[in-house]
């Protein structure tokens, strides 16, 4: 498979998708979400392929977050539209019925700690760093963020990490249970192999049961809630805020926010 975003590679039974915009610490623009999309259907329909890990390329990032100088132009309906988009993908990684684990290797903020939410499981790098930044840029997470993280470490962690958009680190994330395991970065990809090859050994039905089974304890609701973080998502986009934020990174500056 080619791709210009995407690195993919097979080994065994297990498939190896590694988002490859280093340059931009593989920050997702649109091609590389439309990119991930084809990788994961194709996968779902590979019968050699039984499970799935996700990486990043280089060595800094697993992902920086959306493609900030995409996100610049929205309006709000744009801004709605692109929250969906996100959404409709990371969905379809969390509903594959293989298993799909994160190894992430470097940075992991914004749409790329929600990428890391949507996968069955993380495991990091020492050097991996978690967050939310997006209140740095004057808008909330709008790929799942404000609905899985709560789900999965709790809403007090949750709410602290979105509204400060502090970072923390793998030690931290495995903490509070954003991450199964942190390893040494040389090792994080063997490790993974290995446990994705535990898995792989078992009877592949029961596999594909458990994961519906357990994805149900915690989709309960996360459509609507879903629904709801891309309406206020796309409220954010249409705020001077949004523009200024996002203008600031992008000029290489401290944001001049005027709250409105
Ligand atoms: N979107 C677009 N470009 C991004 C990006 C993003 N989310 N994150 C990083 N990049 C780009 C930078 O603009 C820079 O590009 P340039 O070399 O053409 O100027 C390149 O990736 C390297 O990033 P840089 O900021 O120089 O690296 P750093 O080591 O100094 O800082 C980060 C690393 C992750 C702390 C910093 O890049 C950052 O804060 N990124 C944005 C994180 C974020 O807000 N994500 C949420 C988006 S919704």
């Amino acid at each position: 498979m080619n791709f210009n975003n995407l690195l993919f590679e097979q080994i065994d039974n297990i498939g190896i998708v590694k988002i490859n915009r280093p340059d931009k610490l593989n920050a997702l623009n649109r091609e590389t979400l439309t990119e991930l999309k084809t990788v994961f259907e194709v996968i779902q329909n590979d019968d050699s392929i039984f499970s799935v890990i996700l990486t990043g390329s280089g060595e800094k990032a697993f992902v920086a977050g959306a493609d900030i100088s995409e996100l610049n132009r929205l309006s709000m309906l744009e801004g709605k539209k692109f929250a969906e988009f996100g959404q409709e993908i990371f969905n379809f990684i969390e509903n594959m019925e293989k298993p799909v684990l994160a190894a992430v290797n470097g940075f992991a903020l914004g749409g790329g700690c929600e990428l890391a939410l949507a996968c069955h499981f993380r495991y990091a790098s020492e050097n991996a760093k978690f967050g939310q930044p997006e209140v740095n840029l004057g808008i909330i997470p709008g790929y799942g963020g404000t609905q899985r993280l709560p789900r999965l470490v709790g809403k007090g962690r949750a709410i602290e990490m979105i509204l400060t958009g502090n970072l923390i680190s793998a030690e931290e994330a495995l903490s509070i249970g954003l991450v199964n395991k942190v390893w040494k970065k040389e090792e994080l990809l063997d490790k993974s192999i290995e446990t994705l090859k535990t898995i792989n050994s078992k009877g592949q039905q029961a596999i594909r049961l458990a994961i519906k089974a357990i994805n149900a304890a915690t989709t309960d609701n996360l459509n609507s809630g879903l629904n709801y973080e891309a309406i206020l998502f796309a409220l954010g986009c249409g705020t001077n805020d949004f523009k200024e934020g996002t203008s600031a990174f992008l000029e290489k500056r401290k944001p001049n926010f005027t709250n409105s």
